[in-house]
């Protein structure tokens, strides 16, 4: 939410700039530990969806773990206070340095995406002395129906071993001395709104688990990777997720042998309704086709909209006057900096602030220099005290 409090200090603040309600991340971790105490799972908050520093370290005196997709996340949660024994590492690229970083560090677990990945862990493990816990990541060509851009579970997408590439595991493994196989890992994709794709993604699961079992692979920790969505269209009305509804779809499609840890990774659930990109309205443009509402962000700061054609809901925090049709558009040189089309907004003027909501997952990670733009910088909720005795940020 954006206080009245909060607005006074945006007019002083350079723009654009990203906002987070630190008071709703709280209140978001505190009812997905609610939810996940009450099955006994563990969280490793994916460090992707937004790897700020007041954040993680929000996060991380929640109790949750990491999930991290490069030495540099791995590096950045330590950093924060995230204990390497609650870290897990995942991705189809991890460099021998970022290996060989994490194994020093005693992760968790590395989540494997192929069977080269596996042979180098074991030999890096090796010339270490270590040994490494590795879990296998499954590809259940499961379809999430979410965006193309965002699914990952299918057998088109870079992602995990599919069905095809198992035997070959069952072969190689078992000549790995330096691997400790503890478990599978799963993730089918982002922004998942529909039940039924978890309902799937479980019941895969559990026959993988089986299957593992069949073949003297003893599953410890079955991990089922994040994807749970956030309402984009009406995020005042649902700024905390429906954890309770997501967990109970997992719990009840979960029928598991006795002790298997289950682990999830959430990532854009936990800070996407947090996070706000405010921008100021440079220009005014009527063009005789379009009505253009230029600000001064960019997809530099903010891709999503660009990359994925996502939609957020913009508000003009200046004015209350009656409402017109819009484009809102950014200043760098690509047709597809838009950050909507045909918005309807009170009417816009120079000068005013509009907030674009729902930019705490996916924003502020994604910026880029793009057009030589500065990023945007970062200010918080619990500190307007701070920044009320700071003038001219
Ligand atoms: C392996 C893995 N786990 C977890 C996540 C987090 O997903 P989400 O932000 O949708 O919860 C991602 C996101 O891409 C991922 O790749």
């Amino acid at each position: 939410m954006i206080t009245k409090e909060a607005l006074e200090c945006f007019q002083r603040f350079r723009s654009p700039f990203y906002y987070y309600d630190m008071e709703l991340l709280d209140k978001t971790l505190s009812e997905y530990n609610t939810q996940l105490s009450q099955y006994g799972w563990m969280a490793h908050y994916a460090v992707k969806a937004n790897c700020d520093s007041p954040i993680l370290r929000l996060i991380c005196k929640a109790g949750l773990g990491a999930d991290c997709v490069s030495g540099n996340e791995i590096k950045a949660a330590m950093k924060e206070g995230f204990d390497p024994r609650k870290i897990v590492f995942a991705g189809v690229g991890k460099t021998d340095a970022e290996i060989r970083f994490a194994l020093e560090a005693g992760i968790l677990c590395f989540n494997c995406e192929s069977l080269q990945e596996l042979s180098v862990i074991d030999s890096i493990a090796s010339r270490l002395g270590k040994k490494a816990r590795v879990a296998l990541r499954i590809n259940p060509n499961i379809d999430a129906h979410t965006n193309n851009y965002i699914s990952t579970g299918r057998c088109i997408d870079k992602f995990g071993f599919t069905e095809k590439m198992l035997p070959r595991f069952f072969e190689l493994f078992p000549k790995l001395t330096n691997c400790e196989f503890v478990g599978l890992h799963f993730h089918i994709g982002s922004q998942i709104t529909d039940m039924q794709a978890f309902r799937l993604l479980c019941e895969k699961a559990c026959a993988e688990v089986r299957i593992f079992g069949e073949r003297g692979f003893k599953v410890t920790d079955l991990n089922l990777g994040g994807g749970l969505g956030v309402d984009y269209d009406n995020p005042e009305a649902h700024g905390i997720p429906n954890f309770t509804k997501y967990f109970e779809t997992i719990r009840s499609s979960l029928s598991l042998p006795e002790g298997v840890r289950v682990h999830l990774e959430p990532g854009r659930s936990i800070v996407a309704q947090s996070g706000y990109l405010v921008t100021r309205v440079l220009f005014i443009k009527d063009n005789g086709e379009r009505k253009f509402v230029i600000v001064d962000a960019g997809m530099n700061n903010l891709i999503r909209p660009a990359l994925y054609r996502a939609k957020h809901r913009i508000m003009n925090l200046s004015s209350y006057r009656d409402c017109q049709t819009y484009d809102v558009v950014g200043p760098v040189c690509e047709t597809s900096d838009k950050f909507a089309t045909d918005a309807v907004l009170p009417e816009c003027g120079r000068g005013d602030l509009l907030a674009i909501c729902s930019a705490g997952a996916y924003g502020e990670v994604m910026e880029m220099k793009y057009n030589r733009r500065d990023f945007a910088k970062a200010y918080y909720s619990d500190r307007l005290n701070e920044y009320k005795s700071n003038i001219d940020e």
